[in-house]
């Protein structure tokens, strides 16, 4: 049994080996040296090199207690060669559909597993509210319930039936709690967040996956009232430990522990700051080397005992023995790489999920192109010289592979044996899927129109601590005349101008939240000058997060946002574009008219008298659920069984939903709860359920909702999380517009129950 495993082991080791077995090092210079002197547990960021020696040091060590590998693996394998990269988390999540989700997981899965890498940090279930947050594309956007879904899905399809299974691995929720609500956008900053407002948003996704036996959770860097998660008691103790009895293994994030001393400046010393992580619970110490003499002079200086550091170690030990590492410790195996990384049913997928996520946000009804297109046997349109039309490809992103990826996708300079990222041949941008897709009589012209920016070092060395100047400062690229006399030209020769815009690479991820959300470099003027060719205009948003959008998009012939999509991304726009596929991505995340609007989010407290702008409306471009199709859906007669229900029932409807156009559709079926009067102010709404279901033209179906009344709650001014009786309105629709919602209302009835996380 693994508890007496555990037990032995943990009695045979010195207190140099525990506090070893604590530490997780990237793939830095001394690593060599580390594991032979301090024991590392575990390792990240290793290039397959790497990991081979690693593991070979280990095996000399005194216990040869087996690494633990960890990657940051979040929408398929960060940092190996032909791996199958998927849309970002927040791609994914304009599917609605966790258990396309949780098969993407599954597959991941399956592909890191035979890399040697042990443990993914995924799933991301921050709230994603301010825009600016340069992580907004790795969470599942802003609506706490479906985070929940989708990061539930996630860590099944990561776990697996058990850890046994040679396919699966560990999942992380990071990045526990509140990681987000940073000041001004800025990444790591202050949370300056309540525990009202920690249970009611941000905590729900966490508990859910807490309970449902996701085995690590990462903490955030930040402080949240001056206390930095590393050594936050509340949430670490009473909440995460007591209330949800989370037995699982708490890994700090990058210098977590460090940065007590050198940059939050809570802590004066590593002895100190080591004492304080391992008596708050934390278990694996993330890049923090000098925690390993830290430990040890906190146990000399009787600031820890050497018992303190058991229980840590020993969840430690507890995985690497369910992981059956001792046994076989799961070094890269090349046969299985060759067999599963990037298998053509991985990519199958990929260019499913794909599909589904992409959100068509405007259609004049130029979209499909010539009306709508059949494929042939090789999934090429189908034409014919009636049909002949010229496509002109313009924008600094329609051919840029490396940005379709997205961050997390070898191509952020986190992984220099990847110097090139991704091989481009595995790649479809929009040009090359526009390409391979339209009808042979078609044909499809490029000009790249506009730069975004390119890059220069920080004269203020602001970033690092030694002063040392950060190598990535963004510098907007001007409009560059000839380039867009070029793409008009392209422009006015076509029947069809698509511009594929949005932001790069550069602009996004940790350390890189911004100031604006506007499309940098000349991206605005060649929007601008191809809406004033006349020719319709189709705007490829291939963003990472919502942008700020100039009126020649918002006004174009249609819109379709794609978030970072992936290697197969070019090719199911192309097919959406040519009515091969249905659009049927629909918004986790609402689109900003103005940087300054922060925060958009629909599920805001109500709002009072003057919680407005006296110079902007409130509303969003694009709400949260938004999306469009090729055909129409009518909802009519929603029907609530029984409007009078006790805290304990559950919640009965039905409605019509009623495909009124002419081209199939998948419709995502939205349900939203509103109590009317809470004695804690609450949001006017709160997504509770959605259900998607098919539609052939003119078809209609009856659709199901239950909601329990438990999940009907509001956290009150105690921090209670309750159902409070009184009249509810349930509201079904397809997006979070009031316009769009039909309306039921109910009546829950005093009672006891015991609500749902
Ligand atoms: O997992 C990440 C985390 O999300 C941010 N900091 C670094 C970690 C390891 O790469």
């Amino acid at each position: 049994p693994v508890a007496e495993r555990v037990a032995d082991l943990l009695a045979r080791m010195s207190p140099a080996e525990k506090v070893g077995q604590m530490m997780q090092l990237d793939a830095g210079g001394d690593l060599a040296d580390h594991i032979l002197a301090t024991h590392v547990g575990s390792i990240l960021h290793t290039s397959p090199d790497g990991l081979r020696e690693a593991h070979d040091l280990t095996a000399r060590t005194r216990l040869r207690i087996p690494l633990l590998v960890g990657e940051d693996c979040i929408h398929g394998h960060s940092f190996f060669r032909g791996a199958t990269i998927f849309p970002t988390q927040l791609g994914m999540a304009a599917t609605w559909s966790p258990d396309l989700v949780e098969r993407v997981a599954r597959v991941t899965a399956v592909e890191v597993s035979t890399t040697g890498v042990h443990w993914t940090f995924s799933p991301v279930l921050c709230i994603a509210r301010d825009l600016r947050w340069g992580r907004v594309d790795e969470t599942f956007g802003e609506d706490p319930f479906l985070i929940g879904e989708y990061a539930s899905a996630m860590v099944r399809g990561y776990q697996s039936e058990g850890l046994s299974d040679p396919t699966a691995i560990l999942a992380t929720a990071k990045h526990f709690a509140g990681y987000s609500e940073t000041q001004g956008g800025r990444d790591a900053s202050e949370a300056d967040i309540s525990r009202r407002k920690l249970r009611a948003w941000f905590l729900p996704p966490f508990e859910r996956v807490a309970r449902e036996g996701c085995r690590t959770f990462m903490l955030g860097y930040q402080t949240i009232d001056g206390v930095p998660i590393t050594v936050n008691d509340w949430l670490l103790d009473d909440v995460l430990r007591g209330e949800w009895g989370y037995t699982g293994m708490l890994v700090t994030d990058w210098d977590n522990v460090g940065r007590m001393v050198w940059e939050q400046q809570v802590q004066p010393d590593h002895a100190h700051a080591a004492a304080a992580a391992v008596r708050a619970g934390n278990n694996m110490v993330m890049t923090t080397p000098q925690f390993f003499q830290g430990a040890l002079d906190a146990i000399d200086q009787g600031l820890l005992a050497e018992s303190d550091l058991d229980p840590a170690v020993a969840r430690i030990l507890t995985l690497k023995f369910e992981l059956g590492l001792f046994e076989d410790p799961r070094r890269p195996d090349v046969e299985r790489q060759r067999a599963v990384i990037g298998h053509p049913t991985h990519t199958a997928l990929n260019l499913e999920v794909t599909r589904r996520s992409l959100v068509l946000l405007r259609n004049d009804g130029v979209l499909p192109f010539a009306g709508g297109l059949t494929a042939d046997g090789t999934g090429r349109a189908r034409g014919g010289a009636a049909t002949a039309r010229t496509v002109a490809v313009v924008g600094p992103l329609a051919d840029d592979a490396q940005t379709q990826l997205g961050d997390w996708a070898g191509s952020s300079g986190q992984a220099p044996w990847l110097a090139d990222g991704q091989p481009r041949e595995l790649i479809t941008t929009v040009l090359d899927g526009l390409r391979a897709v339209t009808p042979p009589e078609w044909t499809v012209t490029y000009a790249r129109g506009a730069d975004i920016l390119t890059l220069d070092t920080d004269p203020e060395g602001a970033f690092f601590p030694d002063g040392q100047p950060r190598p990535q400062v963004v510098v907007p690229c001007p409009p560059d005349q000839a380039m867009i006399a070029e793409a008009v030209a392209a422009a006015e020769a076509a029947d069809y101008v698509v511009a594929v815009v949005g932001d790069r690479i550069e602009l996004v991820g940790e350390g890189k939240s911004t100031a604006t959300l506007d499309l940098v470099g000349g991206q605005i003027a060649l929007l601008d000058a191809l809406a004033a060719t006349g020719t319709p205009l189709v705007v490829v948003l291939l963003a990472s997060k919502p942008l700020v959008l100039p009126d020649s998009a918002l006004t174009a012939a249609a819109l379709l946002w794609v978030a970072n999509p992936g290697m197969q991304g070019g090719r199911a726009v192309a097919e959406l574009l040519l009515g091969l596929v249905e659009p049927s991505g629909r918004l986790p995340i609402s689109f900003a008219r103005h940087v300054g609007q922060q925060p958009t989010y629909y599920n805001q407290i109500r709002g009072q008298h003057g919680t407005r702008y006296a110079d902007l409306t409130q509303s969003p471009a694009f709400a949260f659920g938004e999306g469009l199709s090729y055909t129409t859906v009518e909802y009519t007669d929603l029907r609530i069984d029984s409007a009078e229900l006790g805290p304990a029932e559950t919640v009965r409807a039905e409605v019509t939903v009623h495909n009124t156009g002419s081209r199939p559709v998948r419709e995502t079926v939205q349900v939203y709860v509103s109590d009317t009067v809470t004695s804690a102010s609450w949001a006017e709404k709160e997504l509770k359920g959605f259900r998607q279901v098919d539609l052939a033209p003119g078809e209609r179906s009856t659709v199901r909702i239950e909601i329990p009344v438990a999940d009907c709650t509001v956290v009150d001014g105690r921090g209670r999380r309750v159902v409070e009786p009184g009249d509810f309105d349930l509201l079904v629709g397809p997006s979070s517009r009031d316009a769009a919602l039909l309306r039921a209302p109910f009546t829950v009835t005093p009672g006891a129950v015991t609500p749902a996380p």
